[in-house]
């Protein structure tokens, strides 16, 4: 199947800034490859401090007018953004693929998924409800307002290059923002098509920039950003390190902050578990985007009653799976982001079997289908020492651990910084919540193994960072509150 698109000018290659596209900086320039082969896309701008001012300045310009749009009208151009979002779902799910190496089922699944984003909160637009509060005291009014924080800087990671921009920049212009973007250097092209797209739905010049930067460049970019008080709000998604050095840059001019960072989520299985519904669930919590996802399973923990039977089932569904390129339809498991992608992989595994798991399938790379694939695996005698239980592997690969006790799990589940999703199949209702109300994670999935939706709040607790993505709550982070109290009305 061809990744060619049918519409070529949404590939573009140049920043979005004042409503221009407008290139970088004379002769820097950073190719875009396809990760199923390594061959190059395009190249787009290697940014530097110097757009990102220019895209600063332009957000900061454009702030005063589009506050002050009613917002039923905002609704509608974000409304209109959905519309061509979906009406181009061809052609952003073959970008998708082509540079993030997803199979075309999933990449035009995100297309869906992001527009999902985009018409919600083109909605919720509409809702920013205030409060009139009673006053405690005669001769007053007194009221509870709600504002658009100022210019947002949204950084976005490669691992859902659509979604990610939608759940930060629909809800940013929802509330009367203005944003400044600088998406993942593995996946700038979904971003600079869905900003195309949005100009064409109508959003004003300045009120959505995006420039477009390598991994060495970055800091250069994002340190304008952080240094500027006219940005009054950092949206990212992305690693723990890189959030905690924003939350501690960001101080100095007190911006309101959302990570979305790590994850290490356990998936629980319990004795009085349907098996069966629990491999589904796993497969579709672990396996989606190749495992690249911050809330897929990274430590399996199965209650020795059920282990084997669990991990036969499994191990089948897993070895089943058809690992390829994006552009076989056939394909369910697609190429790894990039080298260090796999390098990591690699090492988790080794470091695994090295320490006694084993290997039921899986467990090497797939050369014969290029550098960046490897096969889908499920290992056996997992434990805590392994760093495929400490650190987030980010790829195919589930570690099944056995367990016998309840609270032994729980403890074991809770034991990481980080606090993002959880799972556990159980059909007890009592121990249903139980454990729900154990788990230290700002998610969690009773019997289901797919969560995500534009009306939920998505977030975590812990390391996993702060602030929620989706759902009313979504909005209620682009959004201050400001108090008026009249007097002297008796
Ligand atoms: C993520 O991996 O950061 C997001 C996954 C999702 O939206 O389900």
């Amino acid at each position: 199947m061809s990744l060619t698109l049918t519409r070529t000018d949404l590939i573009r290659s140049a920043n979005f800034i004042a409503g221009q596209w407008q290139p970088g900086p004379a002769g820097a320039l950073l190719p875009v490859t396809d990760p199923a082969t390594g061959a190059v896309v395009t190249q787009v701008p290697d940014s530097g401090a110097a757009e990102a001012r220019a895209a600063l300045d332009a957000a900061h310009a454009a702030f005063p007018a589009w506050r002050k749009v009613p917002a039923k009208q905002r609704a509608a151009v974000i409304k209109r953004w959905n519309d061509l979002v979906l009406a181009h779902a061809d052609d952003l799910g073959r970008l998708i693929s082509l540079e993030q190496g997803k199979p075309l089922v999933e990449g035009k699944g995100e297309v869906a998924y992001a527009a999902s984003y985009i018409e919600w909160f083109a909605e919720e637009a509409t809702r920013m409800n205030g409060e009139v509060i009673p006053a405690p005291v005669p001769g007053r009014r007194m009221f509870a307002l709600k504002e658009p924080v100022g210019v947002v800087a949204a950084i976005t990671p490669w691992n859902f290059p659509a979604a990610m921009i939608a759940r930060k920049i629909a809800p940013a212009l929802a509330a009367g923002c203005t944003v400044v973007c600088k998406p993942a250097e593995d996946t700038p092209l979904t971003s600079l098509a869905l900003v195309l797209l949005a100009h064409e739905a109508g959003v004003p010049p300045g009120v959505l920039n995006i420039v477009t930067a390598s991994r060495e460049k970055t800091p250069e970019v994002v340190d304008v950003w952080l240094d500027d008080s006219r940005v009054r709000k950092i949206t990212f998604t992305g690693s723990t390190p890189v959030g905690k050095h924003l939350a501690r840059r960001s101080a100095d001019t007190l911006k309101k902050l959302s990570l979305e960072l790590g994850g290490n989520a356990p998936f629980i299985v319990f004795e009085d578990a349907d098996i069966g519904a629990a491999v589904e669930g796993f497969m579709a919590a672990k396996f989606r985007n190749g495992g690249q996802t911050c809330v897929c399973p990274n430590r399996v923990f199965v209650h020795a009653q059920v282990h084997d039977a669990f991990a036969t089932q499994l191990a089948a569904r897993v070895g089943a799976l058809k690992v390829g390129p994006a552009s076989d339809p056939a394909s369910q498991i697609g190429p790894m982001i990039n080298d260090r992608a796999v390098e990591k992989i690699e090492r988790h595994v080794q470091d695994a079997i090295a320490k006694g798991a084993k290997v039921l399938t899986g467990g090497q790379r797939l050369t014969a289908l290029g550098a960046t694939y490897y096969a889908p695996t499920v290992l056996t005698r997992a434990d805590a020492t392994m760093a495929c239980a400490c650190e987030e592997t980010f790829g195919p690969v589930a570690p099944l651990t056995v367990f016998t006790d309840e609270a032994e799990v729980i403890a074991a589940a809770n034991d990481t910084p980080f606090g993002l999703a959880a799972y556990f199949y159980s059909q007890d209702v009592r121990r249903i919540w139980r454990v729900a109300d154990a788990l230290e994670t700002g998610i969690v999935g009773i019997n289901e193994g797919a969560l995500a939706a534009e009306a939920a709040p998505f977030g975590g607790v812990k390391e996993s960072g702060y602030g929620r993505e989706g759902s009313t709550h979504g909005l209620e982070d682009y959004l201050h509150t400001k108090y008026v109290c009249q007097g002297g009305l008796d």
